[in-house]
């Protein structure tokens, strides 16, 4: 007999049935609470909500384990294939080699982006947050691909996912150039996914830029370590926006936004600010580090803590490593790596760290790797962007099949005022002085 969970209200008892993954964890099923009982559950940020059943990506945080759809995540740093992963986290397993030549195909052809969108890139000042300019040209796509906008069919899907995921990064260098005041530089089909997102941001009409190897593993490791983290503040921005039926371009143009703050992607920013600032001797880590202990101030420190993991993150400890590898590979040492290793030190010593469970996230060392690889600082989140797409379609696909019409709606508890009055303007006392 499956488990099930007893509820007392008053003098009623009622079992709700429970549910049970494959990895044992398990949750209490509300879906007929409110039906049944006339209660709701109150679970401000979410904390203990399961939103769905997934087979996509799976976290243990209190042991730190991340697989994708069963593989652990370690299992992709010694030949990292961003491509090869999307397909997996999209489709469900790994693709064959005749399915991912055919992918890897499908990227390459839609690479470009329509002439049209150059224009709206112009519209843009050279200051616009790039994050601000990735949203608004992804929901862009969806007047360009009018055929895309319902969807019927796997094909199609298949179809539409390519294109998203080839042009994504197209709009990134883009908007990279634009800041920069440079042409574009339209997709070179004899490079692969990263050297030719690379080679759009930076090179010349006349100078190539050349990827080396150690770049290329390592931004195709940053973007793997990105690409899905179940059901994270953007993925389930993505299923939210794509639960009212909304088409995928709509969908992820609204995941980007979720990303952008400074407590989910924008972190990758704020923590090279912040090492920055200590580089410059503004302050020392140990003030860094009180500070964000301190009750009086907002201040935390960026790239620490996790929702789910209460240990290592391991997306970290890989990119701690490749940090170290690349920069000594190219012969850039970074004082910043230093400065970080320092902070992690200091932090993990400290019971306030320590009782919390605070420790470093894939935010603390992604920024050194990206800055290694010479992406500036304005353009981190958006690779966080381009490396998390593949899961926020892979989620909103999932949904749109295994949840047809289900819109999300959440309910809430009104502590507001009792049934008032409205009293006309010219009855209202003024405020004014
Ligand atoms: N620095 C200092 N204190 C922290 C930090 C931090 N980085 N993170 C959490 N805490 C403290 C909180 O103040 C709180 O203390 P209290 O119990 O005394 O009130 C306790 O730890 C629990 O924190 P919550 O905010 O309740 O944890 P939550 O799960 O809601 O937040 C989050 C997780 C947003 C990641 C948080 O740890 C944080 O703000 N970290 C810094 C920003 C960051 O690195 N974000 C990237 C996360 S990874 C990603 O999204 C890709």
């Amino acid at each position: 007999m499956s488990e099930t969970a007893t509820l007392s209200l008053g003098d009623r008892s009622y079992e709700l049935p429970v549910s049970v993954g494959t990895e044992g964890e398990c949750a209490i099923d509300i879906r007929e609470l409110r039906g049944r009982t006339g209660y709701i559950t109150l679970d401000p940020g979410y904390a203990n909500t399961g939103s769905c059943l997934s087979d996509i990506t799976f976290i243990d945080g209190d042991r730190g384990v991340l697989r994708y759809r069963g593989i652990p995540i370690e299992q992709f740093g010694s030949d990292p294939n961003f491509v090869e992963v999307a397909w997996l986290l999209i489709f469900g397993r790994l693709p064959s080699p005749e399915e991912y030549r055919c992918f890897a195909a499908d990227l390459t052809a839609h690479a470009n982006l329509d002439e049209g969108m150059k224009y709206h890139f112009e519209g843009f000042p050279r200051s616009a947050p790039p994050m601000a300019i990735l949203s608004a040209m992804i929901n862009a796509l969806s007047c360009f691909y009018p055929e895309y906008l319902e969807l019927e069919d796997d094909v199609t899907f298949r179809m539409m996912a390519a294109r998203l995921i080839s042009k994504i990064r197209t709009i990134a260098a883009y908007s990279y150039r634009h800041s920069k005041g440079q042409p574009y530089i339209y997709p070179d089909p004899k490079l692969r996914y990263v050297p030719n997102l690379l080679h759009m941001m930076f090179s010349q009409p006349y100078v190539e830029y050349e990827c080396e190897d150690v770049v290329r593993d390592a931004l195709n490791l940053v973007l793997i370590l990105h690409a899905d983290h179940e059901q994270n503040c953007s993925t389930s921005t993505v299923r939210m926006v794509g639960s009212s039926q909304a088409n995928l371009f709509a969908s992820c143009a609204a995941g980007v936004c979720a990303l952008w703050g400074p407590l989910h992607g924008g972190a990758n920013v704020e923590v090279l600010r912040m090492l920055e600032d200590i580089h410059r001797g503004n302050v020392t880590p140990e003030d860094y580090v009180r500070r964000a202990k301190s009750k009086d101030s907002r201040a935390r420190l960026m790239g620490f803590g996790h929702r789910v993991y209460k240990s290592f993150d391991p997306r970290a400890k890989m990119l701690s490593v490749v940090a170290e590898r690349l920069l000594m590979t190219l012969g850039k040492p970074d004082p910043l790596l230093d400065i970080a290793r320092k902070l992690e030190e200091i932090a993990l010593e400290d019971p306030y760290f320590v009782e919390r469970k605070l420790y470093p996230n894939v935010d603390f060392y992604s920024g050194i790797v990206l800055r290694a690889i010479g992406i500036p600082i304005n353009m981190f989140t958006v690779m966080f962007a381009i490396g998390r797409l593949p899961g926020w379609i892979a989620h909103w696909w999932k949904q749109i099949r295994t949840q047809p019409g289900r819109i999300n709606r959440p309910r809430q508890i009104y502590t507001g005022n009792g049934l008032t009055d409205y009293v006309p303007m010219a009855e209202r006392e003024s405020n004014v002085g």
